[in-house]
């Protein structure tokens, strides 16, 4: 076996946890077909390759004019349901034990799907995936920055009987003239309803690091989505590391939406001590699932396994587990690096 087929056999069994992955961005070409199928809906799109075609995004602007048009298939609860229940499965077999996931619900209700559909059907997987494959998953509802304020508030407000089944708050879409002070009551209004917050911040935005700051200062998330222009700043570094915000990097959907990983970036937050770790994102468009994404940064950068064992344990860390689970967890990925001769991270 050559190293780099042992970094990857490592990277794949590796206990980790993902903490930025979009429902609606894991709707693979086949279960697209066979949702249009079930509900009666006539593709533009004929085969695989047609679908595949038209995955050339070169920002995020033009990723997302092909992210949101797919969603038309997803109808009923069954169809949520079976969208993450097909995510979970491919989760497993990339090693992720813990899995908080985003949904955008304003996708889906602003073409008349009922929100009851949303959260039923991705509640039911979240459960069954407890149940069936030991996988604890939790849901974060993102708001489409793209859309106004009074709509993300109404969104929370439809949110609110479900509140046990939501875990948290996020906000995702179009950054471009959207910045985080737009958001900033109805994020105040999540925080006292119970709801954990985070905030994408996009790779290369216009106004990247005022958006960062505001985050970190007016805001005060736990978490940051992509984030890593914050390395240009070493003052708001100091903040988020004292604080131990977390990253959530997705190293090979930076390589779709800019021109690289910005592997870079994420190696020299995960240097300076920063609670990064990897993600994949949207992982049916950018094709790679998070084990993927490890073994594309590690080979990217040169990481060793240690690295990646770090990556995991900040996975776990930066999660909105209890601290006796996130102590379970962290002790597992010990005990698999320690069943491998891998050394563990200082
Ligand atoms: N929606 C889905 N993926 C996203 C991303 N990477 N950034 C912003 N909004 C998104
Ligand atoms: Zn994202």
């Amino acid at each position: 076996m050559t190293d780099s087929l042992a970094l990857a056999e490592f990277a794949y069994g590796l206990p980790k946890a993902e903490l930025h992955l979009h429902l609606e961005g894991t709707l693979e070409p086949e279960l697209k077909f066979e949702l249009a199928a079930r509900n009666g809906i006539e593709l533009a799109e004929k085969t695989f390759e047609e679908v595949k075609a038209t995955y050339n995004f070169t920002d995020l602007t033009s990723f997302l004019a092909v992210y949101y048009p797919a969603m038309q298939v997803l109808q009923t609860a069954d169809d949520f349901h079976d969208l993450a229940w097909a995510y979970l499965l491919r989760a497993k077999e990339q090693g992720v034990v813990h899995a908080e996931m985003f949904f955008d619900p304003q996708a889906h209700t602003s073409r008349g799907v009922p929100f009851e559909n949303v959260i039923t059907g991705y509640h039911r997987a979240a459960v069954r995936a407890g149940d069936e494959l030991g996988i604890s998953a939790e849901l974060i509802l993102c708001f489409l920055r793209d859309f106004s304020a009074e709509d993300a508030a109404a969104t929370l407000e439809s949110a609110l009987p479900y509140k046990d089944w939501i875990i948290g708050v996020g906000l995702d879409s179009d950054e471009r003239d959207n910045p985080p002070s737009k958001f900033s009551e109805v994020f105040a209004r999540a925080r006292a309803e119970g709801f954990r917050l985070t905030m994408h911040c996009d790779i290369d935005q216009v106004g990247s690091i005022d958006n960062i700051r505001a985050v970190l200062t007016d805001i005060r998330v736990e978490r940051i989505d992509h984030g890593t222009n914050i390395v240009e700043d070493p003052e708001l570094v100091a903040i988020a590391k004292e604080r131990g915000l977390g990253f959530t990097c997705c190293p090979v959907s930076n390589s779709f939406v800019t021109e690289q990983m910005k592997a870079d970036e994420i190696v020299s937050l995960l240097r300076a001590g920063l609670r990064v770790m990897i993600n994949s994102d949207d992982p049916a468009y950018f094709g790679a699932y998070v084990g993927d994404n490890y073994v594309a940064l590690a080979e990217q950068a040169g990481l060793s396994e240690t690295d990646l064992v770090q990556f995991a344990i900040n996975s776990f860390e930066a999660s909105w587990l209890t601290p006796e689970q996130k102590a379970a967890f962290v002790e597992r990925v010990g005990e698999y690096a320690g069943s491998r001769g891998v050394a563990l991270p200082v």
